[in-house]
């Protein structure tokens, strides 16, 4: 069982590929509110959770919401793919924005299983090929976190690693 060590108070980026678990390792590991889903948020603005047309309306609202939270200081976990590396410039900025420290946790799922896990639900309807595309840019990704001004870099590999893995909290 591998031990997260975070700041108390720490920004929290989940990084991965759609079906890699942020959602469901999120819920398992960290409390009711203290994750804000880009999903979710999808969803307040337009009804409908899937809807790509509504992500900037969506990621307006995240911000405001995870920036409310920090002000607050209150840990905050944000559950969207941020396998970009723009995605998660704004997150670091946001934290420092904020005098809180950015973590980064990366689902390093593996690219079969999450386009597997992706057929299987109904309301993905990603392809294969996205998701692919996705994965390759999250390996570039991984090496330059530290530099992108993240606090700590965690990457779990595979889903045992993922399962297994449990959030101890730095005071
Ligand atoms: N899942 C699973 N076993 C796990 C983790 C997830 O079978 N250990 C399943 C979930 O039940 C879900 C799918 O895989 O049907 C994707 O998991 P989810 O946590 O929703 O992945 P996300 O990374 O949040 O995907 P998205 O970016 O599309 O929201
Ligand atoms: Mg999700």
């Amino acid at each position: 069982m591998s031990e997260i060590h975070i700041p108390e108070l720490s920004l929290v980026v989940l990084i991965g590929i759609s079906g890699s678990g942020k959602s469901t390792f999120a819920e398992r590991a960290f409390g009711p509110f203290e994750a804000v889903s880009s999903d979710h948020c999808r969803g307040l603005v337009s009804g409908d959770t899937t809807d790509q047309a509504a992500t900037a309306d969506a990621f307006d609202l995240l911000y405001y919401l995870v920036g409310k939270r920090l002000d607050r200081g209150l840990l905050t976990v944000v559950d969207a793919t941020n396998v970009t590396r723009q995605a998660r410039a704004g997150l670091v900025r946001l934290a420092r924005d904020h005098d809180v420290l950015p973590a980064a946790i990366v689902l390093d799922v593996g690219t079969e299983v999450a386009v597997a896990r992706n057929a299987a639900r109904r309301d993905r309807s990603f392809g294969a090929g996205v998701v692919r595309r996705k994965a390759a840019d999250l390996r570039q990704s991984i090496r330059r976190l530290k530099k992108e001004g993240f606090r700590s870099v965690h990457v779990l590999h595979g889903v045992e690693e993922i399962q297994d893995a449990t959030i101890v909290r730095d005071r």
